[in-house]
């Protein structure tokens, strides 16, 4: 297949690289030169490392990697068959971009975006043909991720999905299809993980080291909820909160924390600049974390059961089947275990009693167990 890439970053890079290892023609078009250079430079050393480890022999590392052409003009994709969006994430901008890409391909090209966080009705509604645009949506490094979500917009022709589920399959990748609803499967469904975390870390219920202790001891996480925000950047943590939370209508729910945003004011975005929720300065002391396991487990049940609420409640409004849902979680965000197996495991009548337990406490609506947790226990 003759494919296209728009943005030649992290993601439209590790894109690039998935879909020439699979035997593709890829072009990808950067409006800015250096970017591309930078792309074309840091994919060769991928194809190298790769050899390098065993993983592809050398014939496969210099096919792979001549199979992706690089075009400082957006002509240099009218040949493609599919094109994925993967510039910056700024609807007006996204808009302008799908409006000259579809003045270039043709009739039938299939125009994918990889957005985190915008809707993919917004972006096919700058399209005169929204029926070929589709959300196809990787994880990073896309090359290392299994998980793609697939996200058909209300102008999605019918059938589309479903090719593009077959196309990512023979990409080697694992497809799950969700509603155009804000932070898709995983990044809606994780959300407690950082907020229910930090909430208990302002109630001073316990310091950061001993919440990730909880979880990754108790819970089976590779990485704490602290660790993890540092790790991931709290620039881009707190902003995904943020929109999630005023794209649901500022759903209590998801609502982000105070002391994420001062992080993210002061600068201390986490490992990237030193400082986040923990000081990475050499030298600096690590706090230890509390050792008591009454107060670990009474953390890991909060959080969890928080996450299990949110899962049950994404299967309650059909944003993606059971299965789906457990593949996005331990796929996307390698959970120990899916969420609604999980959930099975307490028990329902279980989780319920801690949910109502926290509603009742906190009289807070971010603490309503969803109705299918509800009618489970019915
Ligand atoms: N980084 C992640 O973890 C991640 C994960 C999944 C999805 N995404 C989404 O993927 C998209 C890209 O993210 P990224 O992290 O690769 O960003 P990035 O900043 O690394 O790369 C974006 C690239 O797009 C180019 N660009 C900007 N405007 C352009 C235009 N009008 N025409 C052509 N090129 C243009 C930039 O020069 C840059 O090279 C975003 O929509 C983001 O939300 C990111």
């Amino acid at each position: 297949m003759k494919t296209g890439i728009i943005g030649s970053g992290a993601m439209g890079s590790g894109i690039a690289q998935v879909l020439a290892s699979a035997g593709h023609e890829v072009v990808i078009f950067d409006s800015n030169p250096a970017a591309l250079s930078k792309s074309e430079s840091s994919l060769k050393s991928s194809f190298e490392k790769l050899t390098e480890k065993g993983k592809l022999t050398s014939e496969q590392s210099l096919q792979y990697f001549s199979n992706i052409k690089y075009a400082d003009n957006i002509e240099g994709l009218k040949e493609a068959e599919l094109v994925i969006e993967a510039i910056v994430e700024d609807l007006g901008v996204k808009q302008q971009v799908f409006k000259n890409i579809e003045a270039m391909v043709s009739a039938d090209c299939i125009i994918a975006t990889n957005t985190s966080s915008l809707s993919i009705a917004s972006i096919a509604a700058a399209c005169t043909k929204p029926e070929r645009v589709i959300g196809i949506h990787f994880f990073n490094p896309a090359p290392l991720m299994a998980l793609v979500e697939i996200i058909p917009a209300v102008q999605t022709r019918n059938g589309l999905t479903e090719e593009v589920k077959a196309w990512v399959s023979s990409w080697g990748k694992l497809p799950v299809i969700t509603k155009d609803t804000p932070g898709f499967i995983v990044n809606r469904v994780a959300r407690p993980f950082y907020s229910e975390a930090i909430r208990l870390y302002e109630e001073g219920v316990a310091d950061c080291a001993t919440i990730d202790a909880a979880m990754t001891t108790i819970g089976g996480f590779k990485m704490g909820p602290f660790t993890l925000m540092d790790f991931i950047g709290h620039d881009v943590n707190y902003r995904v909160t943020e929109s999630v939370f005023s794209s649901f209508f500022y759903d209590p729910r998801f609502k982000p924390s105070l002391s994420q945003k001062r992080l993210f004011e002061a600068g201390y975005l986490g490992r990237k600049t030193g400082r986040g929720f923990y000081n990475y300065a050499e030298g600096t002391e690590q706090i230890k974390p509390n050792e008591d396991k009454t107060l670990q487990q009474k953390i890991a049940n909060r959080i969890l059961v928080m996450l299990i609420n949110e899962a049950a409640d994404a299967l309650f409004l059909n944003i993606a089947s059971r299965e789906d849902l457990e593949t996005a979680m331990t796929k996307g965000v390698n959970y120990p275990k899916g969420l609604m197996a999980w959930g099975e495991e307490i028990g329902w009548k279980n989780i319920l009693n801690q949910l109502d337990e926290l509603y009742h406490y906190y009289h807070e609506d971010r603490y309503r167990a969803s109705p299918w947790i509800r009618n489970q226990v019915k």
